[in-house]
């Protein structure tokens, strides 16, 4: 039984077909391929209800029970985990797009992903139109007849507005769309799309799930009836995991609920130290009262995140002088590991933004960008108080 709470099924959901010569923790199944005993085992295999295994660009034990684990958490019917956060939204939209389809997106995105949907996916024949706005009046204006997908994140890289799931995914019902949404920043712990009326939820495990920087993958989770596509998309695209890469995603999983929780704590006390720091021209932190966006997280996120995007005057030149200054956090793109980090989102996550694109999704270059990892607060913030005596 993997429990009822989010924090029993981080520890057991996914591992109960794991039993093997007692071990306590899922083996990393290190094998290609599978034996079939008998031509009744393949039989079997072939009609498609049967629990033997294949080959593992397919389908692998290990990643199965961190499938597993996460559907449990994002409350959905299937997961699928894939090589990264980018290959879960590649695989997720290009598995339902047909020729000629239209897909929606809003215009704040993780700088990545903005590049696959403009650069590649635009250039197949499919269509990918980005929204004025993370409104849902701005959304619903680039909808046309062929649009199929709608396509969100929220809280937003990098600078955490939230975007109204239910609003999104009662207009993407109304047009016979799906709905797409990167769940990353908010975790299975703090928002589930899914409950909302969001139809696919995609993560980069790299981040929270995985939890400590030392892996990349991604995953897919919905219902079976988008997900059987999306599945041959992920076999023969093979951007299956790897299970060693699995084995330690369900290890980090293990941990995200407390995990979360502190770095959550972690990211309020630093927004209100920020929030009242004379050098600090804005704070963006959605569990922040003055934050536009704070009854909106209230009203869809159960904690408000690790992450926290501040503001500074005096450009590139001043964002740099504070972030030498940073001793604890670490200055390194990514986010959602125990430790926490810094960037500079122009320069690295949305590199990939024209001018043009980054002023329509409401990125500058004053902004930096912390992941609140699992440190003491009171660490943190003096870090922060030191550093911006710099700027
Ligand atoms: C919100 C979000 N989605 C997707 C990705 C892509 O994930 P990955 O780097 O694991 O491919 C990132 C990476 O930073 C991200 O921040």
């Amino acid at each position: 039984m993997a429990g009822k709470s989010k924090a029993s099924m981080c520890v057991h959901a996914g591992e109960e077909k794991m039993e093997f010569a007692g071990a306590v923790v899922p083996p990393i199944f290190n094998t290609s391929t599978y034996v079939f005993k008998n031509m009744q085992e393949l039989r079997d295999y072939v009609k498609g209800d049967s629990p033997y295994y294949l080959y593992s660009r397919y389908t692998n034990p290990t990643v199965e029970a961190a499938e597993t684990k996460l559907a449990a958490l994002e409350g959905g019917e299937k997961c699928l985990i894939v090589s990264s956060g980018q290959a879960a939204a590649g695989t997720a939209v290009m598995g339902i797009l047909r020729d000629g389809d239209h897909m929606v997106a809003t215009p704040t995105l993780y700088g990545g992903v903005f590049s696959l949907f403009k650069d590649i996916i635009n250039k197949t024949g499919l269509q990918v139109e980005f929204a004025d706005s993370t409104s849902v009046a701005d959304v619903k204006k680039a909808i046309r007849p062929n649009t199929k997908i709608i396509y969100t994140e929220t809280p937003t890289n990098p600078n955490l507005t939230v975007v109204d799931l239910e609003g999104i995914a009662k207009t993407a019902r109304e047009h016979d769309a799906i709905m797409i949404v990167d769940n990353t920043f908010a975790t299975p712990m703090n928002q589930n799309p899914l409950e909302l009326g969001a139809d696919i939820v995609v993560h980069s495990g790299t981040k929270y799930l995985g939890g400590h920087s030392d892996l990349v993958c991604g995953a897919i989770i919905g219902p079976h009836k988008y997900l059987r596509t999306i599945y041959e998309y992920r076999k023969n695209m093979g951007t299956n995991l790897d299970p060693h890469a699995a084995f330690m995603l369900l290890r980090g999983m293990k941990t995200l609920a407390i995990r979360v929780e502190r770095s959550c704590e972690n990211a309020m006390k630093v927004a209100e130290f920020l929030e009242q720091h004379p050098k600090v021209r804005k704070v963006r932190y959605p569990g922040l009262p003055s934050f536009p966006y704070h009854e909106m997280a209230k009203k869809q996120m159960r904690r408000f995140g690790g992450m926290v995007c501040f503001e500074i005057d005096g450009g590139l030149d001043a964002v740099g002088k504070v972030i030498e200054a940073m001793h604890i956090f670490i200055h390194a793109t990514s986010l959602g590991g125990v430790e926490s980090l810094v960037s500079i989102p122009v320069l690295t996550s949305h590199i990939s933004y024209s001018p043009e694109a980054l002023k329509r999704a409401d990125v500058n270059d004053g902004m930096i960008r912390l992941s609140c990892g699992i440190e003491d607060a009171d660490d943190l913030i003096e870090d922060l108080d030191n550093a911006l005596k710099m700027a």
